[in-house]
Formats: C-alpha cells, sequence, structure tokens
C-alpha cells in the first residue's frame, strides 16, 4: 500500500527560555555542565549519543507522572491532563531509544555508563521533583532545547555525509507512519519535533508551577504517532 508521509511539523531549533530567578539558573547550569560531558564522552559519534542520551531523557515523564499521580490521590485533585501528557513523553522517549538501537550499538562501556547514570539520575530527578517541580519541568526544558541542538548537528551531519542516511528502521516507519522508503533522515525531522514539542511543553509547565504567565509562542506540534506501538507480525 502507497503511504505519504504525514508532514513534519514546523520545529524552531533554536528557541530558548531566557533564564530568570534562581530555579531557572540552577536548571540552565546543571543542563550545561550535561551538555559539556556529553560532549566530551561523545564527540560526533550522534547514534551512540542518542542512544545513551535517550535511556536518560524516558526517565523524567515516568517521575514527573509518578509524582503527581501521588500528590492528586493525596490531595483528591484533578491533574489537569499532566499524568497522560508525561507518561507520553516518556514512552515517546523510550521510542527514541528503541529506534536508535537499530542505527547504532552501544559498546559496553556505554552500556556500563547506562547503569550507573540510571541510578544516579532516577534518583536525583525524583529528589528534585519532590524539591520543586518547577525547577524539575525547567530542567527538562533546557534539557529538550539540547536535544533539539543535537538533533540539528545530526541533520547536519548526514548531510555533510559523514554519517550514511540508511533506510529508516522498521519500528520507526511504524510508530511515525513513515513511508516504506523513509531513510534516517525523516526519523531524525520527526524526533527532533518530538524533543521540541517536550521542550515547549515543560517549559511551560514550569512557568505554570512558579505563577508565571504561559509562554507567548505557541508549543511546538508534536508528530502523529501510531496508538499502538508495538509492531504488528
Ligand atoms: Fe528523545
Ligand atoms: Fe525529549
Amino acid at each position: 500500500m502507497e503511504m505519504t508521509a504525514p508532514a513534519v511539523p514546523e520545529v524552531d531549533p533554536r528557541h530558548h527560555h531566557k533564564v530568570s530567578g534562581i530555579s531557572d539558573g540552577i536548571a540552565f547550569g546543571f543542563t550545561k555542565v550535561l551538555r559539556f560531558c556529553a560532549d566530551t564522552f561523545f564527540a560526533r559519534r550522534y547514534g551512540h549519543r542518542a542512544i545513551v542520551l535517550e535511556t536518560v531523557a524516558a526517565v523524567p515523564g515516568m517521575v514527573g507522572a509518578t509524582l503527581t499521580h501521588l500528590r492528586c490521590l493525596r490531595r483528591m485533585s484533578d491533574d489537569e491532563g499532566w499524568i497522560r501528557t508525561l507518561l507520553e513523553e516518556a514512552e515517546n522517549e523510550r521510542m527514541h531509544l528503541m529506534t536508535f538501537i537499530h542505527i547504532a550499538k552501544p559498546t559496553l562501556f556505554e552500556r556500563l555508563v547506562i547503569l550507573g547514570v540510571q541510578w544516579v539520575f532516577y534518583l536525583a530527578f525524583f529528589a528534585l521533583y519532590l524539591v520543586s517541580a518547577r525547577t524539575a519541568h525547567r530542567v527538562v526544558g533546557y534539557f529538550e532545547e539540547e536535544a533539539v541542538i543535537s538533533y540539528t548537528h545530526y541533520l547536519r551531519d548526514l548531510d555533510g555525509g559523514n554519517s550514511p542516511n540508511v533506510p529508516a528502521p522498521a519500528i520507526a516507519r511504524h510508530y511515525w507512519k513513515l513511508p516504506e522508503d523513509a531513510l534516517l533522515r525523516d526519523v531524525i525531522l520527526v524526533v527532533r519535533a518530538d524533543e521540541a514539542h517536550h521542550r515547549d511543553v515543560n517549559h511551560a509547565f514550569a512557568n505554570q508551577l512558579g505563577g508565571l504567565a504561559a509562554p507567548e509562542r505557541p508549543v511546538s506540534p508534536y508528530p502523529e504517532h501510531a496508538v499502538d506501538i508495538r509492531q504488528p507480525v
């Protein structure tokens, strides 16, 4: 069956939430330290970088959803749709990981790094969310700004012929409803649009928790995803 690719939503790859106040400053500083570590460790090995960082990116949504769920139970209050949004974010990031695992194979050392980082990051993010959910969402907003930048670099690398523009993995074609002949470049475009959406949603959540006005610019649209993420066999 002939399939036409759904249009990739427009992404502003340079959007940055201006730091204002201590909470933002902590979130931004923390993000920049991690960015420096990632740049040093991976340099331009974009496939490997994507795998390791997506194992981290899939954590905050689940932590935020869990703690919001528990808070709503305690307070017997409405979640205003936050729990589903955050769970969806976690699933979406896991699908990024499941896609890139077909592009690059993590080394044994990277697998060990993932194990260690997961323990530290899960506990640290959980603690941060308990202390300041606002700062936690701002951290994710800044992480996602960096993710958008990294995937823009990956696109440039592909366009420059430094990384091969291989066929899109089947799991990605199914999840993003891409055509049979889709390539890695098509996948990175939709992944980047996902990240831009998470970026804007998390900055908006942080604003709301901080009692600030909602960001003026609209949230970057989310690409279309398969409802049932399991591939038909
Ligand atoms: Fe991601
Ligand atoms: Fe993301």
